[in-house]
């Protein structure tokens, strides 16, 4: 009799990218769901245990090795400042990192010393010291737009996915800053024991029509 291998631990994220994970591995035969609230799911082929984690989270999850795998964008993977194996990149889930302010505000305007709200304040340190700018960076949790129109900060780096909500509050980009992908992650020890599974799975989300 063979063993039944073991599932492989998966941590996914909440929100917006969800549906999208979902509708993928469905298109390769991993039917995974969440129901009653539950936070933990196998799918129907016990290939992986599957934990529900908020975004900001997964990271840390991997990091720790609760979840051996990871689905999570590049802009929350630079936050984390943890270091991953990237063993795909997904077809969904691109988006931009970008500066933003008012309409009309123009490179001109920038001051000598830029003021800047935003979620991503590692990556808006890094970028801006990488390039001699100094930055005070002002955090917010969300509802980033609202700054430059409420006066707290003038400019604002978030992401930038259909620019609809820049444009509902008289917002324009002033500059496209990084492009941000979905990956599937690894932490490295996990991989180093489990390569085999992880290849085979790797090259199934690979597979097929995307
Ligand atoms: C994200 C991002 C922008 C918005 C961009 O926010 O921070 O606010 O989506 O999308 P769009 O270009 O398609 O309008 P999210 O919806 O995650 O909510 P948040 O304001 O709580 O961060």
């Amino acid at each position: 009799m063979t063993e039944q291998p073991m599932p492989l631990t998966l941590a996914l994220p909440k929100g917006r990218l969800l549906p999208r994970v979902l509708e993928l591995f469905e298109t390769r035969g991993i039917s995974l769901s969440f129901e009653d609230r539950k936070l933990v799911s196998y799918d129907e082929g016990n290939l992986f245990q599957a934990f529900l984690v908020k975004n900001n989270d997964l990271p840390t999850y991997v990091n720790h090795g609760i979840a051996g795998l990871g689905i999570c964008g590049s802009d929350v993977l630079y936050e984390s400042g943890f270091r991953f194996f990237k063993l795909l990149t997904f077809p969904f889930g691109k988006t931009r990192m970008c500066l933003a302010g008012r309409k009309g505000y123009s490179p001109k305007d920038y001051p000598r010393h830029l003021s800047v709200a935003t979620k991503f304040t590692r990556f808006t340190q890094d970028y801006f010291h990488a390039r001699g700018i100094p930055v005070q960076i002002i955090r917010l949790e969300g509802s980033v737009e609202l700054a430059p129109v409420l006066g707290l900060a003038p400019l604002i780096v978030d992401l930038v996915e259909t620019g609809e909500t820049l444009k509902a509050n008289n917002l324009q980009v002033i500059e496209k800053l990084q492009e941000i992908e979905v990956h599937l992650i690894a932490n490295p020890s996990y991989y180093k024991l489990h390569y085999q599974s992880i290849n085979r799975i790797t090259e199934l989300l690979k597979e097929g029509k995307e």
